[in-house]
């Protein structure tokens, strides 16, 4: 890859700071001229929540760049994304979980870039090793316990789940979805295939049927005490107890307990410069700033989910207590994560 040196990108419009930033984007693409008219840049995102559009303004006010989203499901937007091909509007594409950051990853999508800034705000097992994405968000794998049911002091590690004391207890998302594929990557990496494989087992003997389509009804399932035991993001529970989602699960999510387990697998959103991208640099601000301290916070809050670096004041994940991440790579997550999914399959997780 050829490296375009350190640009400096002046913004021409009244009022605006002049702003360094250091990158350099893939091969082939020119490097921009300081720029004169207003820069527009697309945003292709798996997320879907309001808020998020509130940073985008945020960018643009600083920046003067224009930010036009297009917000829809994950595995949509990589199929319009490679459908496009360089003909797509997008220049950033931010995806949810390790799962489909390398699927998008593994079809090109993305282009490796170089940001100082990212190396800095992106702890490095957040990151893509060729700067491909960058986390933004972090997002914890929790578990949601009945306390009426299930003393949640039992539940110490994922391991705890596959207990047969659980069994018919235990309410589980389907094996598509890319949060579990990635947690049954995680223990891959940490504790090797042989005792995943027994671990997958335990958990799919102790599952009451069904297997759930998103982990919302599951926490909602938890707390009407038709299962004991769940595995959730926290987020969804947050998001119950903050009343967005209705008094209904306002007053459920008050039901139930949410367990960090000992360590926890840590998941992230991430961006990355598209492959196709019409203005990579201005793309490149856009992830700096939402990976950035000021930025990131806002985004992660957006979606009751913790930054990059510290817990942030969301005063519902302050209640569900404090979390050890694994520390394992997500990088390496989404290399491990159809081995796992195919484990998944194997061991009858529906
Ligand atoms: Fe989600």
């Amino acid at each position: 890859m050829k490296r375009i040196p350190s640009a400096t990108l002046r913004l021409a419009a009244a009022g605006l700071t002049v702003v360094s930033i250091s990158t350099a984007v893939g091969a082939g693409l020119a490097q921009q001229a300081p720029n004169r008219t207003p820069v527009e840049i697309g945003v292709y995102s798996g997320r879907h929540y309001n808020t998020d559009k509130e940073l985008y303004r945020q960018f643009t006010a600083r920046t003067g760049i224009k930010v036009n989203v297009l917000e829809s499901k994950d595995d949509a937007i990589i199929e319009r994304l490679k459908s496009e091909g360089r003909n797509t509007p997008a220049d950033v594409l931010v995806l949810v979980d390790a799962a489909r950051l390398d699927i998008a990853t593994d079809q090109g999508l993305f282009q490796p870039t170089r940001s100082a800034a990212l190396q800095r705000d992106v702890p490095a097992n957040l990151r893509d090793s060729q700067g491909r994405w960058y986390g933004l968000t972090r997002r914890v794998r929790a578990v949601v316990v009945n306390p009426k049911l299930v003393n949640p002091a039992t539940i110490r590690t994922y391991a705890d789940l596959a207990n047969p004391a659980l069994k018919g207890k235990l309410c589980l998302r389907e094996r598509k979805s890319p949060y579990n594929q990635s947690l049954v990557a995680s223990q891959m990496i940490l504790r090797g295939d042989a005792t995943t494989r027994n671990w997958v087992r335990g958990m799919v003997a102790n599952v009451k049927q069904p297997f759930f389509t998103s982990d919302t009804p599951l926490a909602r399932a938890v707390a009407r005490g038709e299962c004991a035991v769940g595995v959730v993001n926290s987020y969804y529970v947050a998001r119950m107890l903050s009343g967005a989602g209705g008094a209904e699960d306002k007053r459920l999510a008050q039901q139930v307990k949410i367990v960090y387990v000992n360590p926890s697998h840590v998941n992230i959103s991430g961006a990355g410069v598209t492959r196709h991208a019409k203005n990579p640099q201005a793309a490149l601000r856009l992830i700096e700033f939402l990976a950035s301290p000021t930025g990131g916070r806002g985004y992660a809050e957006a979606n009751n989910e913790y930054p990059l670096k510290g817990v942030g004041n969301n005063p519902y994940l302050k209640g569900f207590g404090t979390f050890r991440a694994d520390g394992v790579s997500v990088e390496q997550i989404g290399s491990r994560s159809r081995a796992a999914t195919q484990m998944m399959e194997a061991n009858g997780w529906k």
